[in-house]
């Protein structure tokens, strides 16, 4: 497959996801942890996903990224990143992958920790992420790894490239990842639950400095995340995920004032008052199975309005009401005018 130069303009799709299902054989059955997700994302977009833990987000991205464990994963559907064709990103070789990955898609995780290598300093390892995308030689890749961690907001960088993961705290450990990931100029970030690990106030400052880059750069960012206030506050559109499908989608201040779906009304009631974020109150009930998906619509056992034909029929996702605006929900008419019911007070 040979690689575009770019040249796309604004509205056009960077990136198609059709009917994509991954299963995975687990030692308990096959999870059906993504299925049947399609989405567009468009060039200098941010799209959000979110969704209870469990839900398929994570998946979803590995999957796009080529990033799913071989041995038991198994995946159908089409991902197509245009700038580099029509093809679907399933299909490519591992080397392909790694090429695509290496120049135009990356992503970042949940626990900054885990992502690095303990034992190697942080400027060693970022320099290795600039080698391997632009292979400058070694001082410059040196200069640019300082000037990128100059640019994600680490102070002294110069001396910073010599310490190691433990001696960072959390939030600079994310933001020299979200370095690394840079280190490719990608347009397309996949960022997986960026601040969970991190305190309140941090959280606030690698969500800027991610829409601050993202502006910068003009790059595509997906953003995931279990809390509906952290998508609402970056993204453009939103996606929400329930049980390895998509439930709701629609522009932010649609899915903030009128859901079309009792789980996207859930999840806002579950807002701590005032909109601000803390700890989020629970959903009464639990998410489905991924293994035993019952047939029907998934949220049936925790949803005020289920009624007889919700356990039966599964509906598609059909247009609600304003463009691009979709829900899957047989009375989708009715989430505004439902009473709502109260989440617990639990985190
Ligand atoms: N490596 C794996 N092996 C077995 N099951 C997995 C693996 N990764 C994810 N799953 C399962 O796939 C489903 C979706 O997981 P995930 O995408 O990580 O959810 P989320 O990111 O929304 O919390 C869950 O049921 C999870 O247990
Ligand atoms: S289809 Fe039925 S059970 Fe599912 S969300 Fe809509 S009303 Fe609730
Ligand atoms: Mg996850």
């Amino acid at each position: 497959m040979t690689a575009l130069a770019g040249g796309q303009s604004a509205g056009e799709p960077l990136l198609t996801v059709e009917d994509l299902h991954t299963y995975l054989a687990t030692g308990q059955g096959v999870v059906r942890a993504v299925d049947g997700v399609s989405f567009t994302l468009g060039q200098a977009e941010v799209l959000g996903i979110v969704g209870e833990s469990g839900c398929g987000k994570t998946v979803t991205c590995r999957t796009i990224m080529g990033l799913t464990p071989r041995r038991i994963a198994y995946s159908s559907g089409r991902v197509i990143y245009h700038p580099w064709g029509e093809g679907n990103i399933l299909d490519l070789s591992e080397r392909e992958l790694q090429k695509l990955r290496g120049t135009h898609l990356a992503m970042i995780f949940q626990d900054p920790m885990t992502a690095l290598n303990p034992v190697r300093s942080i400027g060693d390892q970022l320099a290795e992420a600039v080698t391997a995308h632009t292979r400058l030689p070694r001082a410059q890749a040196r200069d640019r790894a300082v000037d990128l961690l100059t640019r994600v907001g680490i102070p002294a960088p110069e001396r910073r490239m010599r310490d190691y993961p433990f001696q960072f705290s959390g939030g600079m450990l994310q933001r020299a990842l979200i370095a690394i990931a840079l280190a490719s100029s990608p347009r397309l970030l996949l960022a997986d639950e960026p601040t969970t690990s991190l305190d309140v106030i941090i959280q606030d400052q690698i969500l800027s400095l991610l829409l601050e880059l993202q502006r910068d750069t003009g790059m595509s960012m997906i953003l995931v995340s279990h809390d509906l206030a952290v998508i609402t506050e970056v993204c453009d559109r939103v996606i929400v995920m329930y049980g390895g499908q998509i439930v709701e989608e629609g522009d932010t201040a649609t899915i903030i004032t009128a859901p079309s779906h009792p789980y996207t009304k859930a999840l806002l009631e579950a807002l701590p008052q005032g909109g601000h974020r803390g700890p989020l109150r629970s959903i009464p009930g639990a998410p489905p199975s991924l293994i035993d998906a019952p047939a029907g619509c998934r949220f049936v056992p925790r949803c005020p309005l289920a009624m007889h034909e919700c356990t039966g029929w599964t509906t598609e996702l059909v247009e609600t009401g304003g463009p691009g605006h979709r829900a899957r929900c047989w009375r989708h008419h009715e989430v505004g005018r439902a009473t709502a019911w109260q989440a617990s007070d639990s985190a």
